[in-house]
């Protein structure tokens, strides 16, 4: 695996929030809020938004005939960055359109533009700023401090990682040959925010979020288990980024993600990707084993959708 020589000349901030496919949105509602323990912001017949911070929202979700994931969003680091951003990808023939006005309002964001990375289908929204809400986020359960990253798999591997370490501007932090990549939003830090895997077929892997604190991990087994939510792996410790993790389904069968701790990469002189082994204690050096329905449900949605 090549380090690409190019680097875009636009920085990121921060993985902003995900955008879901819900088939039953009031139940989806029901999940993020009362077990996740997102707080819900606005809603309405078609769309919830809901957050986990001071962002408006860190996760939106949409009333759909099949579930998946709709976007991945990303806030650039400033306001310039997201018309170098612009610029960059319609030179590397990628078409970026920008998000009408109305919508934008919609998301209470700024100039919003979004751009599909055509091997995986995935579409990414860049935006510059979304609205800062007055009162902070109180955890209702656990302490979640951010979307922690997102994660698809695609038939077409080589070509996404190549695109998303040209283009779109994503620092690999580790791999396992031919089989995954994860990645960091260019200069964030956090291990990663992004990763992608091979598959047989393009469909979102799982959506994180980041919580402050072990307990966090713990209370969510038993409040999952409580509930009858399907934890398909963990908790367990990742070797890649060294986090403490749990997944479990959303009513959809989509996978979701609390993790605790990650490392850091810094912007300059930060340590080189390593070529990690493909091994299961890779993917948790405690010993556990996936369900078989970890990181299977939800599609990518391909283009078109009103
Ligand atoms: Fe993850």
């Amino acid at each position: 695996m090549q380090t690409p020589e190019f680097r875009p000349e636009f920085r990121y901030e921060k993985l902003g929030y995900a955008a879901l496919n819900v088939t039953d949105l009031d139940r989806s509602i029901h999940f993020y809020r009362d077990l996740v323990g997102l707080d819900l912001v606005a809603r309405d017949e078609a769309t919830a938004c809901l957050r986990c911070g001071s962002d408006h929202h860190n996760l939106v979700l949409h009333k759909a005939a099949e579930a998946g994931i709709a976007r991945a969003a990303f806030k650039m680091a400033a306001p310039a960055d997201l018309d170098a951003a612009f610029a960059s990808f319609v030179t590397a023939g990628l078409a970026p359109e920008w998000v009408g006005d109305a919508e934008c309002a919609a998301l209470r964001q700024g100039a919003s533009f979004r751009v599909r990375e055509p091997n995986s289908g995935l579409l990414i929204e860049c935006y510059e700023r979304m609205t800062h809400m007055a009162l902070p986020f109180v955890p209702a359960f656990a302490n979640i401090v951010r979307i922690g990253h997102v994660v698809v798999a695609t038939p077409a591997y080589e070509q996404a990682v190549d695109m998303l370490r040209g283009p779109f501007n994503f620092a690999l932090s580790d791999f396992v040959d031919g089989k995954f990549s994860w990645m960091r939003c260019f200069p964030n830090p956090l291990h990663h925010t992004f990763a992608i895997g091979r598959s047989d077929r393009s469909h979102l892997h799982h959506v994180n979020f980041m919580v402050s604190d072990i307990d966090d991990i713990g209370k969510t087994v038993t409040r999952m288990r409580d509930a009858g939510v399907p934890i398909v792996f963990g908790p367990g410790r990742h070797l890649p980024s060294t986090s403490i993790f749990l997944y479990f389904l959303d009513p959809d069968g989509m996978t979701i993600e609390f993790s605790f701790g990650m490392e850091l990469i810094d912007e300059h002189g930060g340590r080189a990707p390593r070529m990690l082994e493909m091994h299961p204690r890779t993917m948790d050096i405690w010993g556990s084993a996936p369900d078989p329905r970890f990181g299977q449900g939800g599609r990518i949605e391909a283009p078109g959708r009103a």
